[in-house]
C-alpha cells in the first residue's frame, strides 16, 4: 500500500449536505441558498457531488469561479478581486459581495463603462468590528450612498461570523449585527450568514447540531423576508475524507517514543483549525500489506507516542497516540476533508493523492 493517500467518502459528504439542508428547510422553507466554500476542497468530485444535491458555490478567485459549474448558484467573496474578476462574475451572473471603497470603485468603473450591466446587483459585506474584512459599521451608510449615487443596485448583505465562535458568543454577533443592518432589510433580496459552522467531531464534542445555529439565525432575522444565503465549508466536507499514513521509524530519545510517520505538517496544518484523528488501522486491515514487512522495531508493550512527520520539526508533532506500535503500521487520520489536501504542500514526499 504506497502511503500517504485521502479517502473521499462521497455518502459521508452527501449525508452531511442532506443534514444541512434539511435543517434549512425547517426554519426558512424554500427561502434558502447553501453555496459550498469553494477554498476548503476544490476536488472535483466535491464539486460534481454537491452540484448534483443542489448546492450552490461561495467562490473567492477566478480560479474558483472556473473550477465550479456555469449553471450553478454563486457568491464571489474575498477581499482581493481583481478587475477581470469582476468583471467575469458580473458576465457569469455571480452575487458579488464588495469588501472594500476600493472595490466599489472598481465596479463602478466597471458599470460606466458597459451600461449594458445596469440591471445587475450586488451585495456588501459587513465584518464585525475586530475583523479586517468587509466594512464596518461606520462605513455602511457611505456605501450605500455611494452606491445609489453612481447607480450601483445593492441587494444583499453578508454578516461575518468568524469561524467556530461559541453559540452564545456566535448569538451575540447576530443581535449586534442586526441592529446595524435594520434599517436596510426591507430593500435587500438576500442576506448571507457565511461560514463558520463547526465540523461534525466539533459538533459533537459542543453538544450541538446545525439546527442550534439556524435556530438562532431565524429567530433573530425573523422580520427578514428574503433568501437566506450560508456558506459552510469544513461542516459538510470535513469528514467526508480520510488520511492513510504509514509509520516509517519508531525512536526513543531522552524518555520519548517517537512515531515518525510519512505525513506531518505538510498534510495535516494546523491552520485548518480540525481536530484529526487517529485511528491505527487494525492488522486484519492490513494483513496482505503486513506478510511483506520484517519489522526491526516491534513494540511488546504499549507506550505513548508523539506522531510526528518526517520533518521532525517541533511544529512537525501532529498528535499522540497511547499503545503497541511498530514500523510498517498504519493510521487513518479522520476529519482530514477540509482545507488539509488545498493547503498539502510538498516536501520530501509527493502530495497525497485523492482515491
Ligand atoms: C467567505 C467565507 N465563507 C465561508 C467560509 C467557510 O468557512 P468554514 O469552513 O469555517 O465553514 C470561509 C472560510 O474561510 C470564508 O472565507
Amino acid at each position: 500500500m504506497k502511503t500517504p493517500f485521502y479517502e473521499f467518502y462521497k455518502e459521508n459528504l452527501i449525508e452531511n449536505y442532506i443534514t444541512f439542508e434539511t435543517s434549512c428547510e425547517k426554519y426558512f422553507k424554500d427561502n434558502f441558498q447553501i453555496c459550498f466554500s469553494t477554498k476548503t476542497n476544490t476536488n472535483p468530485e466535491v464539486i460534481k457531488t454537491l452540484m448534483k444535491e443542489g448546492c450552490g458555490f461561495e467562490v473567492a478567485s477566478l480560479r474558483e469561479i472556473r473550477l465550479t459549474p456555469k449553471n450553478a448558484f454563486k457568491v464571489m467573496n474575498g477581499p482581493a478581486k481583481t478587475n477581470e474578476e469582476l468583471k467575469i462574475a458580473i458576465r457569469d451572473d455571480v452575487l458579488i459581495f464588495i469588501d472594500s471603497f476600493s472595490e466599489l470603485d472598481k465596479i463602478i468603473e466597471i458599470k460606466n463603462r458597459n451600461p449594458e450591466i445596469k440591471n445587475h446587483f450586488f451585495g456588501i459585506r459587513l465584518g464585525h468590528e475586530k475583523s479586517k474584512f468587509g466594512f464596518s459599521q461606520k462605513q455602511i451608510k457611505e456605501v450605500f450612498k455611494i452606491a445609489k449615487e453612481n447607480e450601483i443596485q445593492i441587494q444583499a448583505i453578508q454578516l461575518h461570523q468568524g469561524t467556530l465562535n461559541k453559540l452564545a458568543v456566535y448569538k451575540k454577533n447576530l443581535k449586534d449585527q442586526l441592529k446595524i443592518i435594520e434599517p436596510y432589510l426591507k430593500q435587500i433580496k438576500y442576506l448571507n450568514f457565511g461560514g463558520g459552522y463547526p465540523d461534525n467531531f466539533q459538533l459533537k464534542n459542543l453538544q450541538l447540531t446545525i439546527n442550534d445555529y439556524l435556530k438562532e439565525i431565524k429567530a433573530i432575522f425573523k422580520n427578514f423576508k428574503g433568501i437566506f444565503i450560508f456558506e459552510p465549508g469544513r461542516n459538510l466536507v470535513a469528514d467526508a475524507y480520510t488520511l492513510i499514513t504509514k509509520v516509517i521509524a519508531i525512536k526513543e530519545k531522552n524518555n520519548e517514543h517517537y512515531a515518525v510517520l510519512d505525513v506531518g505538517i505538510n498534510s495535516l496544518s494546523k491552520i485548518t483549525l480540525a481536530n484529526f484523528k487517529f485511528n491505527k488501522l487494525s492488522s486484519q486491515t492490513i494483513k496482505v500489506e503486513m506478510k511483506n514487512i520484517k519489522s526491526k522495531v516491534s513494540a511488546e508493550k504499549a507506550e505513548t507516542y508523539t506522531l510526528a512527520g518526517p520533518l521532525l520539526f517541533n511544529n512537525d508533532i501532529v498528535g499522540k497516540w497511547h499503545g503497541k506500535l511498530h514500523e510498517g503500521d498504519y493510521f487513518e487520520v479522520e476529519n482530514v476533508g477540509a482545507y488539509c489536501q488545498n493547503l498539502s504542500w510538498e516536501i520530501i514526499y509527493d502530495k497525497p493523492r485523492v482515491y
